[in-house]
């Protein structure tokens, strides 16, 4: 798809800063989201818009909504609403940061930064429990099937939806189990990523196997861990064409369906939780046709 923002389908880089902002207070934000799309290539920066920036500006994307907030069987999910997110993307984290004070710099008129993530790749793509993540990820043609919207509708083809999460992992926690458990808990066999047949139900994988859902449910994961001085985790990205797939597999490892609850609650839980609509890029910039800028 030439026009989906680049960033979303290429690997997960060697290092991102996550910025969330919000609105201030009686500022139209388009001239400030007019400056950014100017700016923003989709490849070092994926951009994506939240449900208080378009309720802000009165423009509807269809299949946009809050992020659901569930709470029960013991584990909590939060809904943490935002206006706008901005991934950075690249190799050299001093650039990132530099280019994370121009983005804060052209936005500062409308928007005000709540939240800051730094985050890297470890390894060739593993957590920090140490196991692999984005094995299952489609890819090529299937990646694009999954990730982005083919819809015709003015200024909709090419672009996305994300759901976006930070996790916090107890990693005393998660190290003080016997591997047997940490293996269980994930579905897969650190050693060797090997898919383990006979996990149970709680499994990681076996909560969110993508073809098990009807309609099977697949999505592109391009989470990245972080950490800062006292915590760490990861960060969870999901792009779809939609947010259902994502929202099946959220349902499920929540016990909300089954009461059974995914085993990862037992050592890691969300703090935040929203989606965002990432819009088609054009030649320069991005294309905000959809929202009527
Ligand atoms: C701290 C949070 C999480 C961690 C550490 C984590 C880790 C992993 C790992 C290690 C795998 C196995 C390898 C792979 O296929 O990528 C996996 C698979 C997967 N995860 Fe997660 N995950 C987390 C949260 C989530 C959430 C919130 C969702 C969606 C609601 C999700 C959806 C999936 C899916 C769809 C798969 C592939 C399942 C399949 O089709 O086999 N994960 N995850």
């Amino acid at each position: 798809m030439k026009n989906a923002q680049p960033g979303i389908l290429a690997p997960v880089p060697r290092h991102a800063r996550y910025l969330t902002f919000g609105l201030k207070q009686a500022v139209p934000p388009q001239a400030a989201l007019r400056a950014l799309a100017a700016t923003a290539d989709g490849r070092r920066c994926v951009v994506g818009l939240g449900t208080l920036l378009l309720f802000a500006l009165q423009e509807q994307i269809e299949g946009l909504r809050p992020f659901p907030h569930y709470k029960g069987h013991g584990v909590e999910v939060p809904s943490t609403p935002a206006a706008l997110w901005c991934w950075l993307r690249g190799e050299d984290r001093g650039e990132i940061v530099l280019r994370a004070r121009e983005i804060e710099r052209i936005l500062a008129r409308a928007f005000e930064t709540i939240g800051v993530i730094d985050a890297f790749k470890y390894g060739r793509g593993l957590d920090l429990t140490g196991y692999e993540d984005g094995t299952e990820n489609p890819h090529g043609k299937k990646a694009v099937e999954a990730a982005v919207s083919s819809d015709k509708g003015s200024g909709m083809a090419g672009s996305s939806f994300v759901a976006v999460q930070q996790w916090v992992h107890d990693l005393d926690r998660f190290e003080a189990m016997p591997a047997k458990q940490q293996d269980n808990t994930v579905g897969r066999r650190k050693r060797d990523n090997k898919e383990l047949g006979g996990a149970p139900p709680s499994a990681h994988v076996k909560r969110t196997a993508q073809e098990s859902f009807a309609p099977e449910a697949f999505v592109l994961r391009r989470s990245m861990p972080w950490a800062d001085a006292t915590r760490a985790g990861l960060v969870f990205t999901a792009f779809g064409k939609s947010l259902d797939a994502f929202e099946a597999q959220l349902k499920r490892m929540t016990g909300a369906e089954d009461g059974t609850v995914d085993a990862l609650f037992t050592f890691t839980r969300p703090v935040t939780g929203a989606y965002f609509w990432c819009p088609p890029v054009k030649r320069k910039g991005l294309d905000l046709r959809a929202i009527g800028l």
